[in-house]
C-alpha cells in the first residue's frame, strides 16, 4: 500500500513568476492541467503561519480554493512562502 507523504517546501518567486513555475524551477513536481486558474489541479495548502497576505494573483482564478490554499499556477508571492506538497 502506498502512503502519501506530506512535504513542506519553501518557494520564492522571481518577478512575474507564478508559484507553480517557481516550484518547477526548484525541481518540484506539482499537478497541473490548465495553468489558467480554472481547473484547480494546482491547488496546494499553505502551512500554518504562512504569510497568505504576501500572495497576489497574477490574474483572478476561477477555480475555488479555501483560505488556507493557493492556486499555484496563477499566484505570486512577494516573499518566500511555505507550501505543503503531497
Ligand atoms: S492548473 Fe488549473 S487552476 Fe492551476
Amino acid at each position: 500500500m502506498n502512503q502519501r507523504v506530506e512535504e513542506v517546501v519553501t518557494v520564492a518567486c522571481e518577478p512575474g513568476e507564478s508559484l507553480l513555475s517557481a516550484l518547477e524551477r526548484q525541481g518540484h513536481r506539482v499537478e497541473y492541467q490548465c495553468r489558467q486558474g480554472y481547473c484547480g489541479a494546482c491547488r496546494l495548502s499553505l502551512t500554518e503561519g504562512a504569510q497568505a497576505q504576501a500572495l497576489t494573483y497574477l490574474r483572478p482564478p476561477l477555480a475555488w480554493h479555501a483560505e488556507n490554499e493557493v492556486l499555484t499556477c496563477c499566484a505570486h508571492s512577494r516573499q518566500p512562502l511555505h507550501l505543503k506538497l503531497i
